[in-house]
């Protein structure tokens, strides 16, 4: 039960701190029980960031990040500056810099000498080629400004244990930052960090437990230890309306891409689970070119890699599926129009339907122009639910959004398919995805006029 196939990831951890001299192969062991196998220790100031290297060194799984918390920043001088440098130069399993920022809560250093040591951070960080780890306390707007003026972006990072503002949290992504959780996200009265972690896409988050601080609900005034991020990873995992399992998977793919730690499988996907339904990617091609399709930049979904080297014939999708009694549903969908592979749907729905899985199609709705016949017949029977991608309220913004090959006869086409569906198809939905400037209550009424349900899909959230 407590294992994950993925493990989690402890992005930010104080390990060498007093809490733990005591018991720190426990509390490592612990962790592993719990599905955290990998744990970046974090250095506040020189002796702590020397002591996360000594463990970094001494321990397989963990990893280092050495700086100067901003609580410390008045010891900060050109020689501190130097063997930060130099440990990041000789121990390879230093994977950041910091943490670093600004903290106006406690003010235990001089504003001035914060600013100039978040900047110098970042310089390093930039020499170095290592990511940032950012703390901010009451500084969101100076934070942001700096981040800005020394190009941070450049560096990239995390802002760690975030407490800013959803506008906050919105800039420092545009700057290709990341943005962490730790146990606040699980406190009773935080409605507005899980508002902010419900809005963003979760590719762009990690989680941590800052420990041996700030323990998540149910251990709240004891010491925190990394086998509690677990329970941030749930609490992101129910607010985002995710299982366990996938957000470990992201958020160590997330992980994996900004400190290159952790353990994860970007080997392709033919078949792929997200929640409880198991999803078929069959091709990657496509009748339409949609301005939206997240592909075009990355082909993952939901830490899922689909980028295809060839398309997968029955027999692999069959292999790949297993045994599909476990999940409750079977899903043609993937970064492509799986009606493009009509033969390959009918052969395989039906196998599910013999073995009464549910079957579900995503599509674009131009499988007849493809075809040149109407397809939905030959669908009666093999499948349980159809949702077809509408987009737009008319064919010109279609055209201008989805661009289909068939140019704006598609939407045309799109329509009349979502009539025909209902004639073979137990349940027909019409979706649109809530891009900026595209009118959803227009969409929504082209669906009522059609007779059809109607959903309205995240933008950027795919899967
Ligand atoms: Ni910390």
């Amino acid at each position: 039960m407590k294992n994950l196939a993925t493990p989690l990831v402890d992005s930010h951890a104080h390990l060498d701190a007093k809490p733990f001299t005591e018991d720190l192969d426990t509390v490592i062991e612990r962790a592993r029980e719990n599905g955290v196998e990998h744990i970046l220790t974090v250095g506040c100031d020189l002796a702590s960031s020397r002591a996360s290297v000594d463990l970094a060194l001494r321990y397989p799984n963990i990893y280092a990040s050495v700086g100067i918390h901003p609580h410390d920043a008045s010891t900060v001088n050109d020689s501190v500056m130097d063997e930060l440098s130099r440990m990041i130069e000789s121990v390879e399993k230093v994977v950041a810099v910091g943490e670093t920022g600004l903290d106006f809560y406690r003010d235990h250093s001089p504003r001035d000498q914060q600013r100039s040591s978040f900047r110098r951070h970042i310089q390093l960080a930039k020499e170095a080629g290592k990511p940032l780890i950012i703390h901010d306390r009451e500084a969101h707007d100076e934070v942001i400004q700096i981040m800005q003026e020394e190009n941070a972006a450049s560096a990239g990072g995390v802002l760690h244990c975030f407490s800013g503002d959803l506008e906050m949290a919105r800039k420092c992504v545009e700057m290709g930052f990341y943005i962490s959780f730790a146990g606040p996200l699980t406190y009773p009265k935080n409605e507005a960090l899980r508002a902010i972690a419900q809005t963003l896409p979760i590719d762009v988050m990690l989680v941590e437990t800052d420990c041996p601080y700030l323990s998540p609900q149910g251990w709240r005034g004891k010491r925190c230890e990394p086998a509690y991020v677990r329970s941030t990873a749930e609490k992101l995992a129910e607010i985002k309306g995710l299982t366990i399992e996938d957000v470990a998977r992201i958020t160590s793919l997330n992980t994996w891409r900004l400190f290159g730690i952790g353990k994860v499988d970007q080997s392709t996907r033919i078949a792929y689970v997200i929640r409880n339904s198991l999803y078929l990617n069959i091709t990657n091609r496509c009748t339409n070119s949609c301005t939206f399709c997240a592909k075009f930049s990355d082909f993952t979904v939901k830490g899922h890699q689909l980028c295809l080297e060839r398309e997968p014939s029955v027999e692999e999708v069959m292999n790949a599926i297993g045994d599909p009694s476990p999940y409750d549903e079977v899903v043609f969908c993937g970064y492509g129009e799986p009606l493009l592979r009509l033969d390959l749907v009918k052969e395989v729905a039906g196998a599910m339907k013999q073995s009464g899985i549910t079957v579900r199609i995503n599509t674009d709705g131009q499988a007849n122009l493809v075809h040149g016949r109407n397809i939905l017949p030959e669908l009666a029977g093999l499948v349980d639910s159809i949702s077809v991608s509408l987009n737009a309220p008319d064919a010109e913004i279609y055209q201008k959004i989805c661009r289909s090959e068939f140019g704006e006869q598609g939407y045309a086409a799109l329509k009349d398919f979502l009539v025909e569906a209902k004639r073979h198809i137990p349940s027909v939905t019409a979706t649109a995805v809530t891009l900026p400037g595209i009118d959803i209550e227009a969409c929504r009424k082209v669906a009522e006029e059609l007779q059809v349900e109607f959903r309205e899909r995240i933008y950027n959230e795919v899967g």
